[in-house]
């Protein structure tokens, strides 16, 4: 019932602009490219093992320093902690941890509830604003604007995160970095992602990969996103978090969503270009589905503090 309320103030708000001002968001354009069918096995073997990191960054920072979180940790072998940060309130949890089995840093950041990222995204303080400069100095004049509150949340943990990506990737040798994240983690996943990418020697190879990611930046930044660093991120039927900020306000998803048609039929697809309209973003505002957010996406999969023993 509280998801509802706070969906429902979110509608004017997403709503307004789209039918108050068709043309405003015609400077960023919807893809419309034909999607092609996945199957389960294509979504499992690209997209499986990062759900599992980001299923864990929900559980208790004392529970994942020993990999003892119950389920979400267990559904994961081989795996050694290295770091956390954050606190579970106003700073998500992030952890780092190596993964023997194809030796590589896993990065995942925790993240919320619907109805917390939708009262995030649904609030006008929060609005797009010049993407760090100083910190991203090669997109200067680029004209990249992200939304502010997930530039101030990232800016939290951005350099302890780096600090222990680097140590770790130095400590076993490691040449790959998967970042992943849920939700307000899958925004964060794609600011980390960008910025460990630009941090490490250009022969890590750094992927990136999001569940329920909000729209998180303008035209410039999923352009940016799309070049120099590569997202793949999924999203679920009818979940609205997709669909905010709306384009009108100027967001843009970059490329790269796979689009969970129906979970009980495994009915998946690959959508190509930016917002494409076949895909969430063609999704009415008036047919959401809250629960779509949370999951499961695939193989019963669900992103939730309930998943955990602790
Ligand atoms: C995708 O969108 C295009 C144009 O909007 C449409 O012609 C096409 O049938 C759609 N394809 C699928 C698979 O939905
Ligand atoms: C792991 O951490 C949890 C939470 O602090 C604690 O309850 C548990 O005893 C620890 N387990 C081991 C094996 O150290
Ligand atoms: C992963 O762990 C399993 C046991 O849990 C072990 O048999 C296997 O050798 C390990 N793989 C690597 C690459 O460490
Ligand atoms: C921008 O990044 C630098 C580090 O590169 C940091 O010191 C500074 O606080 C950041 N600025 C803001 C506004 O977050």
């Amino acid at each position: 019932m509280l998801a509802l309320i706070s969906l429902l103030t979110l509608a004017p708000s997403a709503l307004s602009a789209p039918i108050f001002g068709l043309s405003i968001g015609s400077e960023n354009a919807a893809a419309t490219g034909q999607t092609s069918t996945l199957s389960l096995s294509d979504v499992q073997s690209s997209l499986l093992r990062p759900a599992l990191f980001a299923r864990v960054a929900y559980c208790s920072s004392a529970s994942i320093s020993n990999w003892t979180c119950g389920e979400p940790c267990t559904s994961l072998s081989n795996i050694t902690f290295l770091q956390s940060g954050g606190d579970q309130g106003l700073i998500p949890l992030y952890y780092v941890a190596h993964d023997a089995s194809d030796n590589s840093i896993a990065v995942a950041h925790q993240g919320t509830d619907s109805q917390s990222i939708l009262s995030i995204l649904n609030d006008v303080k929060f609005g797009l604003v010049d993407l760090n400069v100083t910190r991203f100095p090669d997109t200067a004049g680029k004209g990249i604007k992200v939304h502010s509150g997930f530039q101030q949340t990232f800016e939290r943990t951005a350099d302890g995160l780096l600090a222990g990506v680097l140590k770790g990737l130095s400590d076993t040798g490691a040449k790959k970095v998967t970042v992943a994240g849920h939700s307000l983690g899958a925004a964060l996943a794609t600011m980390t992602g960008a910025f460990i990418k630009k941090s490490v020697d250009p022969s890590v190879e750094v992927s990136v990969t999001g569940f329920g990611l909000p729209r998180g930046g303008n035209q410039a930044w999923a352009d940016f996103l799309d070049s120099d660093v590569g997202v793949q991120y999924m999203t679920n039927q009818n979940d609205p978090v997709p669909i905010v900020p709306p384009r009108s306000l100027g967001f843009q998803h970059p490329s790269g969503e796979v689009h969970v048609v129906d979970d009980t039929q495994q009915n998946f697809v690959d959508c190509p270009g930016q917002d494409n309209d076949n895909c969430s973003t063609g999704n009415s505002v008036l047919k959401v589905d809250v629960s779509n957010h949370k999951g499961p996406y695939f193989n019963d999969l669900s992103f939730a503090r309930s998943q955990c023993s602790d």
